[in-house]
């Protein structure tokens, strides 16, 4: 028998026999592991719950539903400030917040063809097999109707043995829908996948760089302006958590007058920002410049907004081009910001609101700006990755 000691920052428990990693167990939990590898729970920790998804046994998709909500936000909570000591800083934690079930609007889906037809659904546990997962409880509504339509799909864009990655997203009208695959697009295709989308009310169907069909613009909502990201592109997990993530970072801009957005993808925070002040978006990708720009040209009663095409690992801006600035937003990927987070330390710009999904990175990049004398009064976990163990963060920090 082994005792679960603790959880890792990817939820697998460690075990008292000091090499075991478990998955889907608890701290305190006693536990039995066969010859075959079959984990049996002998004594279940109170923190233990019944999963709300049916389908939680077989998929792999979620990684936490046998834990109690608030033992999920404790250990999320302490992921990150243990990362946070780790360089030294011990900042005040403002109440966690959880999207609810059922509001994931963007999803990867895999599919594949069966004797029957099709199926589509998530990968089991570290492994290949796919799971139906119709009564998931991660996917909104909307994104679980669009089952039968990615089905479709699959049976006509999958070849005979391999897989299809299928990114599905919630738009107002209609799922928006991002093809992966090997296969060719031959004309004929072409024609049945149009017939498809129109038949099933997907909004846009993208195969591949290329896109089939546009039904309805996929518009997204950023604060009561209308953008249509490019295919697949990247949008904050939940309604919920975008709207607290930029509630945050309003609140710590507030007094800004003009500021500068860095990474700011497709303009989740510049364009509500831009109601009141004045906006520049810096983005690698030209292809969501261009659709903040279109947006924000088309919107109403927006402050000035410019955008920029740039890598900003390799050219980041600079102190100079920072001081026009009286405040910088930056939301860097998981890899953070390093080297735009040292231009930021020696400019002369007096708030950042730094939003990040990587403990590690972040507590690098905080630590820079609190060296060089910026004070991190609070931070906010925002978990909109429920029941998985990513988590996301926001923060403001202030010269002293
Ligand atoms: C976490 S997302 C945030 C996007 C946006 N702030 C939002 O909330 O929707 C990170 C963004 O950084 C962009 N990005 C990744 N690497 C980059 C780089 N080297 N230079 C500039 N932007 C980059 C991605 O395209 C993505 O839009």
């Amino acid at each position: 028998m082994l005792t679960i000691e603790s959880l890792t920052h990817l939820g697998m428990g460690r075990a008292s026999d000091g090499q075991s990693l478990l998955p889907r167990v608890l701290p305190g939990e006693e536990v039995d592991v066969a010859q075959d590898g079959t984990l049996r729970i002998i004594t279940p920790s109170t923190d233990r719950v019944a999963a709300p998804c049916r389908h939680y046994k077989s998929c792999g998709g979620c990684a936490m539903q046998h834990a109690t909500d608030p033992f999920v936000a404790q250990w999320k909570q302490d992921i990150i400030v243990k990362a946070l000591q780790a360089r030294g800083l011990t900042p005040e934690f403002r109440p966690i917040e959880t999207s609810p079930a059922q509001s994931r609007r963007r999803a990867k889906l895999s599919g594949r063809r069966t004797k029957k037809g099709a199926m589509v659904g998530f990968h089991t546990r570290a492994s290949d097999t796919l799971v139906e997962v119709p009564d998931c409880q991660l996917l909104t509504p909307n994104l679980r109707d669009s089952f039968a339509a990615l089905e479709a799909l699959t049976a006509l864009a999958c070849s005979r043995k391999g897989e299809i990655d299928l990114t599905v997203t919630e738009a107002a009208l209609g799922p928006d829908v991002l093809v992966t695959t090997d296969k060719d697009l031959t004309p004929q295709l072409r024609v049945e996948l149009a017939a498809l989308a129109n038949q099933f009310g997907l909004s846009r169907l993208v195969w591949n760089d290329e896109p089939v069909v546009t039904i309805n613009p996929p518009v997204q909502d950023f604060g009561g302006t209308g953008v249509v990201p490019p295919p697949g592109a990247f949008l904050q997990a939940t309604k919920h958590g975008e709207h607290t993530l930029l509630a945050a970072v309003d609140e710590i801009t507030h007094k800004a007058s003009r500021i500068i957005d860095l990474f700011a993808g497709c303009g989740t925070f510049t364009l509500p920002l831009a109601k009141r002040s004045e906006l520049h978006a810096v983005e690698g990708e030209a292809a969501m410049m261009e659709a903040l720009d279109r947006g924000w040209r088309e919107g109403h009663q927006l402050r000035r907004v410019t955008t920029e095409t740039r890598d900003l690992f390799r050219r980041p801006l600079e102190a100079d081009e920072l001081r026009h600035f009286d405040a910088a937003v930056i939301d860097p990927p998981r890899a953070g910001a390093e080297a735009q987070i040292e231009t930021l330390a020696g400019s002369d710009i007096k708030t950042i609101a730094m939003v990040s999904c990587n403990p590690v990175t972040f507590a690098r990049d905080a630590k820079t700006l609190v060296d060089a004398g910026f004070a991190m009064p609070w931070i906010q976990v925002v978990d909109q990755f429920r029941w998985s163990p990513h988590v996301e963060v926001v923060a403001p920090f202030t010269r002293k």
